[in-house]
């Protein structure tokens, strides 16, 4: 490999391995801009913008897109969410490494994204449950789902697209999303990870007293249990 070529993260490359040939592509708090340098130099797509809401990460992206010689294909912008991004400016648009709730109301406010042939990468850091449930009451579907390891952190990364089908997720498939433990071990530990941490907020509701939301958060971790030995996903 050239030494100018920029190296990614497994969980920044399973987004780049979401992201469609040919596609233009809209990096959506770039930060570093790791991610559209990264796709233009392995030759899956010719151009991309680079934005984010503030002004310091925006200046390290494009430090980089200069280090890499890539600025007359990578332009970046200062924009809050899609503010600044126009529909016919990109197909894919790569949302990662921020909270849950922040990537639904990025969504939220750019309604030109209900658009059959947008495809967005979602990868949150934080309540997937939320986004998925939000994702799907609001004509949304996620078409694959997969989790990925990188520095001893489990990921999860969605590639979700415009169907106009409203769904109403119940609170298991809302938490297990598309994700297949019965084929992906990565899946599986992820999976596993969420059941530890809804034992331990089931812990807390029973010290609280609140035994009603306690039963039904006992019968979501019954189910993804059962899921992850084997059983079935309503989602799927
Ligand atoms: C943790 S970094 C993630 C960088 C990169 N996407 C990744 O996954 O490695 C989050 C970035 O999102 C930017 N950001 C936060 N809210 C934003 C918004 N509403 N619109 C655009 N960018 C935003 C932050 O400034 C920051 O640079």
């Amino acid at each position: 490999m050239n030494s100018n070529e920029i190296k990614l993260d497994r969980r920044l490359s399973l987004c780049a391995e979401f992201v469609r040939q040919g596609a233009t592509v809209a990096d959506i708090g770039t930060d570093h801009a790791y991610l559209p340098v990264y796709l233009i130099q392995s030759g899956k797509i010719n151009s991309a913008i680079a934005a984010d809401i503030n002004e310091g990460p925006l200046k390290s992206g494009i430090e980089t897109i200069k280090q890499y010689s890539l600025s007359d294909k990578i332009s970046a912008r200062l924009s809050n969410g899609l503010e600044k991004i126009r529909a016919d400016e990109c197909s894919d648009i790569v949302i990662a490494g921020m909270g849950g709730e922040l990537i639904c109301s990025i969504i939220e406010a750019a309604q030109w994204l209900k658009s059959s042939d947008k495809h967005l990468i979602l990868q949150p850091m934080t309540r997937p449950e939320v986004l998925r449930s939000y994702l799907c009451q609001n004509g949304f579907e996620i078409m694959r789902e997969q989790a990925v390891e990188s520095d001893g952190r489990i990921y999860t990364v969605m590639l979700v697209c415009f169907c106009n089908t409203t769904v109403v997720l119940s609170d298991f498939s809302a938490r297990v999303g598309k994700l297949n433990p019965a084929e992906r071990k990565l899946d599986r530990m992820y999976l596993e990870r969420v059941v530890a941490s809804l034992q331990k907020k089931h812990k807390g509701l029973l010290c609280g007293g609140n035994k009603n939301i306690a039963a039904d958060l006992a019968d979501t971790i019954n189910k993804i249990n059962s899921f992850i030995n084997g059983g079935q996903n309503d989602y799927c």
